[in-house]
């Protein structure tokens, strides 16, 4: 049976919906509005567990710059001094971020547009986004699709795009977990499988260098508590209030691969991230501050390419070929981690 959507509120005369979709295991609601995860339940028995943080209505979201919950594209993170180089032509996005520019465009990028949607089944739902050519300062008429999917303890995220030039695709979800459902993220664990990062320069966009994390604080090849070392004297933790970093998937090729580990010693909870993307941006909400969350009261796993890397010769970069559908696929899978 397929539920009917639930209204969300309304954005400038138009109404937007809640989707929920579900299996015995999770069960996650979705608004067509920035296609934002607004909840997500781990189900073990009756006890259901919130496991991302979100608002009860859409007005918290539409000048959100936290992007709680919700899908950045065409370009994740920073791109440095909002501009960028494709074959051979230069490109300006909105400097949003200092000189920079930061998930593409706030008020008008993919978190806080009303997504069509295409598809919704018991366990699925489509949303789809176009831009012409030269929107949001990228080139190409370009077509996303977004496809959420459950089964038993997975959610996965599908990202499509088209275009009729060569563009840029750099998609991620930008939820926002706490495995406890409230209160500090500090005791969670975190383990990611990478040896390398890439640091960043003080306005936080990397400077190109990979940088090994052995003898770092962004050592985490052993689940280790995000608290552990957050608050270290280091010139890169100075620079992001804390973890506001990527790091770089041990042995990328493009398939799907187990990422990071996020675990909760209080309730048991392990919350496993896969990407076929070649990195992980790990915020742990350094700048989040408002009447219902604070400061570090979450982490941010977002699956993605290098940020700037159109800029970054040294690292993959997200370039999506005209004519071509380009598909990165994300899996969030949540279990207790003794079963
Ligand atoms: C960025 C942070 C930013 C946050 C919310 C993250 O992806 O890395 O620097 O504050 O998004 O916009």
């Amino acid at each position: 049976m397929i539920r009917k959507p639930e209204s969300f509120g309304i954005v400038k005369d138009t109404e937007v919906f809640l989707y929920t979709i579900s299996s015995d295991k999770l069960i996650a609601r979705i608004s067509d509005f920035g296609a934002t995860i607004v909840q997500l339940f781990y189900c073990d028995g009756d006890n259901r567990t919130k496991i991302v943080c979100g608002y009860d209505s859409v007005e918290p979201y539409i000048m959100n710059d936290s992007y709680m919950g919700a899908v950045v594209l065409p370009c994740a993170n920073r791109t440095r001094n909002a501009s960028f180089k494709l074959n051979g032509k230069e490109y300006h996005l909105q400097q949003n971020d200092g000189k920079n520019n930061l998930h593409s465009s706030l008020p008008d990028g993919s978190a806080q547009a009303i997504w069509s949607v295409e598809n919704y089944a018991d366990n699925s739902l489509t949303l789809k986004l176009s831009y012409g050519d030269g929107e949001l300062g990228f080139p190409g008429n370009r077509v996303f699709m977004v496809t959420y999917e459950i089964n038993n303890n997975e959610l996965s995220i599908s990202y499509s795009a088209i275009s009729d030039q060569d563009s840029v695709f750099n998609p991620t979800n930008h939820s926002y977990f706490n495995l406890n459902g409230k209160g500090t993220v500090l005791d969670h664990e975190l383990k990611i499988y990478a040896d390398n990062f890439t640091p960043n320069d003080s306005t936080s966009v990397p400077v190109g260098s990979i940088c090994p994390v052995e003898n770092t604080p962004f050592d985490f090849r052993e689940f280790k508590p995000i608290g552990k070392d957050i608050n270290q004297d280091h010139e890169q933790l100075i620079f992001g209030k804390g973890y506001d970093h990527n790091w770089l998937i041990n042995g990328f090729d493009g398939s799907v691969k187990l990422i990071a580990e996020l675990y909760s010693p209080a309730n048991d909870l392990l919350l496993k991230t896969y990407t076929c993307c070649p990195g992980i941006q790990v915020y742990t909400a350094n700048y989040l501050n408002d009447d219902k969350y604070s400061y570090r009261d979450a982490v941010c796993l977002e699956t993605q390419y290098t940020p700037d890397a159109i800029n970054l010769d040294n690292m993959v970069k997200p370039i999506l070929k005209a004519g071509k559908w380009c598909t990165l696929v994300t899996k969030y899978a949540i279990s207790k981690k003794e079963s």
